[in-house]
């Protein structure tokens, strides 16, 4: 299986035809999810994915920029026009973020989420997500650090990639279609079965039991993570009591006290 180069629709096809006539390709771009907004606002439909090699304008959360490395990572956007109502879409967050996790367990590393959907493998981030809604779609973009061998040092946070973890190159085709197929099951589950959703989303929550220190409304909160509540929100001990966090900035771990 190849490991290296362009993106190769070929090899995409020929590894899954459900998903080969999804994908809309750029070789450049600003930022895919624009990209796929773009495509929302002329009518593109449900699970058009958009990919591209090179992004000159890649966000991500909190207006910071997203670098990926050409011909190294996965930069993608996925369009979706959901049939759940838009007070349950921020579930997408989550859904997005276990699917990462289990494609890239799949592969052989062990990864776990940082609420809401950062992923997170021994102790640093391999993937980035970045959510956001129009008037009738969601966009759920994702950068995945696959064969990135480095990362620039100005990172806010410890960054690793597939390949740091294993010594080992990747087929992003590969890794691309295990990722879709996670996606496919999980964000089925933001409505009438997010019980399942959130039972396997719980067992890989990375701040369960930690000490945390988040910025909420440009609030400072710190507390103990007691979980994740059945509607999805972080469950937070505070001095005040048991908060339900719904969003948040910049979430960091301060101490564990997992048993
Ligand atoms: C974050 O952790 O801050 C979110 C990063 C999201 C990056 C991806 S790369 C594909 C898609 N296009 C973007 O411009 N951002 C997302």
């Amino acid at each position: 299986m190849k490991t290296e180069g362009e993106w190769n629709g070929e090899l995409l096809a020929q590894l899954s035809q459900q998903w080969a006539s999804r994908v809309i390709f750029f070789d450049e771009c600003g930022s895919t999810n624009d990209e796929a907004r773009k495509l929302a606002q002329k009518g593109a439909a449900h699970e058009a994915l958009i990919l591209t090699e090179r992004q000159t304008a890649g966000r991500g959360r909190r207006g910071q920029a997203w670098a990926c490395i050409p011909g190294k990572g996965l930069a993608c956007s996925l369009l979706l026009r959901p049939s759940a109502p838009p007070f349950l879409w921020s579930r997408h967050a989550l859904a997005a973020g276990l699917a990462v996790a289990e494609a890239v367990e799949s592969l052989g590393l062990s990864a776990m989420v940082k609420w809401p959907n950062d992923v997170w493998v021994h102790g640093r981030k391999i993937c980035g997500i970045l959510v956001e809604a129009g008037e009738d779609f969601v966009i759920v973009g994702i950068g995945l650090n696959i064969n990135d061998a480095n990362f620039p040092d100005e990172l806010a946070y410890p960054a690793t990639s597939m390949f740091l973890e294993t010594q080992k190159s990747f087929c992003r085709e590969e890794v691309l279609i295990r990722l879709l197929d996670r996606l496919q099951i999980r964000l089925s589950q933001i409505d009438t079965t997010f019980d399942e959703l959130l039972s396997a989303f719980r067992k890989r929550c990375a701040l369960t039991g930690k000490d945390i220190m988040l910025e909420v409304n440009q609030q400072t909160k710190t507390g103990r993570v007691e979980g994740i509540s059945s509607n999805g929100e972080l469950l937070l001990r505070t001095s005040d009591g048991l908060e339900k966090v719904v969003q948040a900035n910049m979430i960091r771990i301060l101490s564990s006290h997992a048993p």
